[in-house]
């Protein structure tokens, strides 16, 4: 059976310590991975739109001498003409070595990987998971903070559809004395299953406010997330709660010196392009971050060591 990344939980925590460690290496010493998978290829099978995540682990193959193939977009495969996700995944898996898969469907990627005969990655899945993101934000902390424990994180804005904070509230939950304080409108709080599963189960206490700026000089991470519009049944919902949230730099002035703002991006209005100046932004590096991680996740489910 292969090995596929379905959730953040299918790694442990060693597991994720040590791919830090190996986009670490990559980070120093790239040309000693730029041919470590040289005749191996990735497939990206996107049924959702993305800009950082196809391209980042398409970059992240090439960076390693591997080739790509796939598609962005479900109108150009022939899931269109009603095949089914299943037979989509199980053919490609005849021509790639390794699939990473976008859906709008929660569980999509799990029920695919019945099908495949490759690793399958999710590449994020509808308003549930989003674990290679949160791979992604723990290299991040990793870099600004020096550690994943010993810290409080804010997650701010919508807490309910952002799968990327479903993840990472997950992944962070493992570490030893993380706070966490959940920030949103009360329409957008953070699921029952995931404060159940992540929080509850493990005794982690957390506390939710509606207000930034009264947490605002707790906080050692605030992670910033997009009102996701793409999730809600209705436009009118959306319009009176995209706003919720917007970071600014007179915001920023009872925060701690040495906060790490984080955004899985895209951002629309939550962060202002002010904020961007502050040496406390972490979201351009944490663009970045995401290839080098990728990097390390693609070698290790295709058990190439350097
Ligand atoms: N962070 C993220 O998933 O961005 P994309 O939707 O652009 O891939």
């Amino acid at each position: 059976m292969p090995r596929n990344i379905i959730d953040v939980t299918d790694l442990t925590v060693e597991e994720i310590d040590q791919l830090i460690s190996t986009a670490e290496d990559i980070l120093a010493n790239p040309a000693k991975y730029q041919d470590a998978c040289a005749h191996k290829q990735l497939a990206t099978l996107f049924f959702e739109p993305s800009t950082r995540t196809r391209l980042s682990f398409e970059s992240a193959m090439l960076a390693l001498g591997g080739s790509v193939l796939g598609f962005s977009e479900a109108s150009s495969s022939s899931t269109s003409k009603g095949e089914t996700v299943g037979d989509t995944v199980h053919t490609v898996s005849c021509y790639a070595d390794i699939i990473a898969m976008r859906h709008p469907k929660e569980g999509a990627p799990f029920a695919a990987a019945q099908f495949s005969e490759v690793p399958i990655i999710n590449a994020g899945d509808g308003g549930h998971n989003h674990p290679t993101q949160t791979l992604t934000d723990l290299l991040t902390i990793h870099r600004e903070k020096g550690r994943l424990d010993g810290f409080t994180i804010g997650f701010c804005g919508d807490l309910k559809f952002g799968r990327t904070v479903h993840s990472l509230v997950n992944a962070l939950s493992r570490y030893e004395n993380v706070k966490f304080v959940l920030i949103s409108p009360a329409e957008l709080k953070l699921p029952r299953y995931v404060k159940e599963e992540a929080l509850k189960k493990r005794g982690i206490s957390y506390k939710q406010t509606e207000s930034l700026e009264a947490v605002m000089p707790d906080l050692d991470i605030l992670y910033m997330t997009r009102v996701q519009r793409e999730r809600f049944f209705n436009e009118e919902d959306y319009l009176r709660l995209k706003d919720s949230y917007i970071l600014t730099p007179e915001k920023l002035e009872t925060a701690k010196a040495d906060l790490s703002i984080l955004h899985p991006l895209p951002r629309v209005n939550e962060i202002s392009v002010a904020v961007d100046k502050d040496p406390r932004a972490a979201y351009w590096k944490q663009v970045k971050n995401g290839k080098f991680i990728r990097m390390a996740l693609i070698l290790k489910l295709l058990d190439i060591h350097v």
